[in-house]
């Protein structure tokens, strides 16, 4: 199988809202980065999405919905058949409320009582659900014209580098899928932030992304629980160590190679590549490695647009492969450490 690659005409939305109907797989834009959608309460359609990313099935989906007005987004949720609303809480209702209404459609995941129409394999047995609106127009057309929530985890093979252009997907999964809709380059280039909201009205940050915590506590009114959630315990299994992994070997430096120690420096070869954070890597090329530049105009928005396009770029080379470390935490930057932390973890 080769994926057919369709665009943003009537005629091939079209198209891709009918392979989705018919039990199919699509990989589609979303603002964060292609998803690889199969109707969410359709466990024939689930089962492909892990069988295509060689996904293990305790790694749970998000469901994504369409669009709807504000005041109506809560409601929307209950009645898809995705949330058990006479589960939440008033203090988690209106949190979820606040943040619906503020936050979406865009780049924030909610995770909430599942109704029991969930399948098991969307939630893995567990009982929340993951939702999203997302905000990119075709991901909101595609949902619309099929009037039922999908499934999409990153479009990626379990474990590597997630894609943000239509040729990532194909590069990924394009001789185990039928259809790619290209959307462009993703807005805002790393996951959404998930985050599962308390009894308490307070929620608990399950994985940084493109919503800053401070943006969560300022909207939900209440501190985010940021937790160090080990592995083993897999509340929520995006948190495995190795993750949005290259190829080849990813090394995590100390510092940046300006602020580097003599030593340190000097473990560098020519012809490695680094991934340098911000500025033009003036100090890596004068070592004679190769900078790949994650933000030249050092603000996290760019930085979190190219990370991954920069990790395939890297995962391309004949050097051993080095990143410098995210040093900010203000802004999009907790979630492109998170993300570059992943990349550079050991495999198990
Ligand atoms: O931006 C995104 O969220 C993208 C686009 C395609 O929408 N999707 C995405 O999906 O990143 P995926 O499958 O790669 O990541 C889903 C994350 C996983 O870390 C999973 O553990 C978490 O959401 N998750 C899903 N359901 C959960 C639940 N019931 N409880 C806790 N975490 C959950
Ligand atoms: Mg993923």
């Amino acid at each position: 199988m080769t994926a057919r690659v369709l665009h943003n005409t009537p005629a091939e939305i079209a198209r891709a809202v009918a392979a989705l109907r018919g039990g199919e797989l699509v990989a589609i834009p979303t603002e964060t980065v292609y998803g690889l959608a199969g109707l969410a309460l359709d466990p024939a359609a689930l089962a492909q999405i892990f069988a295509a990313k060689d996904r293990p099935t305790f790694d749970p989906l998000i469901a994504h919905v369409a669009p709807s007005p504000r005041g109506r987004r809560l409601e929307a949720l209950a009645e898809a058949q995705l949330v058990d609303g006479a589960r939440l809480t008033p203090l988690a209702r209106q949190t979820a409320q606040r943040l619906v209404d503020a936050l979406w459609p865009g780049p924030l995941t909610l995770v909430l009582p599942r109704a029991r129409a969930v399948p098991d394999l969307c939630t893995a047995g567990l009982d929340s659900v993951a939702v999203r609106m997302p905000a990119h127009p075709m991901a909101q057309q595609i949902l619309k014209q099929l009037g039922q929530p999908l499934a999409a985890p990153s479009a990626n093979r379990f474990g590597r580098i997630s894609p943000t252009t239509a040729a990532h997907v194909l590069a990924e999964l394009g001789e185990r899928i039928a259809w790619i809709v290209d959307g462009g380059p993703c807005a805002v280039g790393v996951e959404s932030t998930v985050v599962a909201v308390q009894p308490d009205g307070r929620c608990a940050l399950l994985r940084p992304g493109g919503v800053t915590a401070d943006v969560i506590a300022a909207v939900s009114q209440h501190p985010v629980m940021i937790t160090e959630i080990s592995p083993l315990a897999l509340p929520s299994p995006g948190l495995l160590a190795s993750h949005y992994a290259p190829t080849q070997p990813l090394r995590l430096l100390p510092a940046s190679v300006q602020d580097l120690g003599e030593k340190a420096r000097a473990a560098l070869q020519p012809g490695d590549v680094v991934l340098v954070v911000t500025g033009a890597g003036e100090a890596t090329r004068a070592l004679g490695c190769k900078p790949v530049l994650l933000s030249p105009d050092g603000s996290d928005v760019t930085a979190a647009q190219r990370l991954f396009a920069c990790l395939r770029e890297m995962d391309t080379a004949t050097g051993t492969l080095y990143a410098e470390p995210v040093t900010r935490t203000d802004g999009l930057w907790p979630a492109i450490a998170d993300r570059l932390t992943r990349a550079s973890a050991p495999r198990t």
